[in-house]
């Protein structure tokens, strides 16, 4: 009959050696070895000492068999643990990496936030009966000037800072030739929006861009009046903006008479002054008035009969707006850090 202390030292010195070999078994063939003497079923170590358990005194047995329970689940936990970290190593280098980890999520591209505001602002009008137009970049100067009541030789041209083709012709510096184009094509009741790009040579330096969306606006019909424009144009900023206020302030463009332009409040700054609005409150998002008769006779229509209005607004300063930029640039830089922020 084995002494119950004398029992518990060999048990701790089996554990002792178990971890010693389980732990240190530096290869799966060792390890398996290790596994075999200590936990093995046949001859292992533990299944000794499980038999010499049964023939403890009664009294010592709850702490001699606390003390075996001890020492097996060690020696068990132990050997997965050394098993796990021994099959890792001899995987393959390929296969080192921790395959439950989610993938690494590349980024694919999605439109521009300039694209994602002409698009809203094309959905608005639609509401309202507008169809969509486009024109073509290269114009000629009678569509991007003459046909506008631009006098000929006018200094208003060199306002626009235009880009000159070879061989004549120019790169358009405003969407309002395709309002000629429009009116050729098809008869009033007119209700179409124009986006487009337009460029400007005055705008080689870093906050501006040569090249720049603007969207045009054209409504032309029988007794259209300032009042459509003031409430159309109004009801465009409640929708898009929410709450904004909006003012029309007096101003001049050879196609219209009378003309405005509309500002809303800096939503960045709330209306108190940031380098956003260079401090006023008020941010100018369009150019708009009533269609110059001159302009509709340009384009062969009636212009005792028929009234129109028109506006052209620059879709990246209302994206400023929109998203809160402080400054145009980033939209024109293309950082995918700034327009991932942006993405839907
Ligand atoms: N074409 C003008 C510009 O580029 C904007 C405008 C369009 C103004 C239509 C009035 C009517 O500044």
């Amino acid at each position: 009959m084995p002494d119950v202390s004398a029992f518990i030292d060999s048990l701790k010195q089996l554990g002792a050696d178990g971890q010693q070999a389980i732990g240190g078994a530096s290869s799966l063939e060792t390890l398996e070895q290790a596994r075999i003497e200590f936990l093995g079923d046949a001859r292992g170590r533990l299944k000794a000492a499980q038999k010499e358990l049964g023939a403890v005194p009664r009294e010592g047995k709850p702490q001699a068999g606390r003390e075996f329970n001890a020492v097996k689940t060690q020696l068990e936990h132990l050997h997965a643990e050394r098993r796990a970290a021994l099959e890792a190593a001899s995987r393959p280098a390929s296969m080192q990496r921790d395959l439950t980890l989610p993938a690494r999520a590349r980024w694919v591209g999605a439109k521009h936030p300039v694209t994602l505001v002409i698009e809203e602002i094309c959905a608005i009008f639609r509401e309202l009966g507008f169809t969509v137009a486009q024109g073509p970049e290269a114009e000629t100067d009678w569509y991007n000037f003459l046909a506008l009541n631009f006098p000929a030789d006018h200094p208003a041209m060199d306002a626009h800072d235009t880009l000159y083709l070879e061989g004549g012709g120019l790169l358009r510096t405003h969407t309002s030739p395709v309002q000629v184009r429009t009116l050729q094509r098809v008869a009033p009741p007119v209700r179409v929006l124009i986006p487009g790009t337009v460029y400007r040579r005055d705008c080689f330096d870093p906050s501006h861009a040569p090249a720049f969306a603007q969207i045009e606006g054209l409504a032309v019909d029988d007794d259209v009046s300032f009042a459509d424009l003031k409430a159309t144009l109004t009801h465009f900023a409640k929708r898009f903006f929410g709450s904004s206020r909006t003012r029309f302030r007096p101003s001049f463009f050879p196609f219209t008479e009378p003309s405005a332009e509309m500002d809303i409040e800096c939503r960045l700054c709330g209306g108190a002054g940031c380098s956003a609005c260079k401090g006023t409150g008020w941010m100018e998002i369009l150019g708009s008035g009533m269609v110059h008769p001159n302009v509709l006779r340009a384009a062969g229509i009636d212009a005792e009969r028929y009234t129109g209005w028109a506006f052209g607004m620059g879709p990246a300063r209302i994206a400023m707006q929109r998203y809160k930029l402080p400054d145009i640039r980033l939209l024109y830089d293309s950082d995918v850090r700034f327009l991932e922020q942006i993405a839907r």
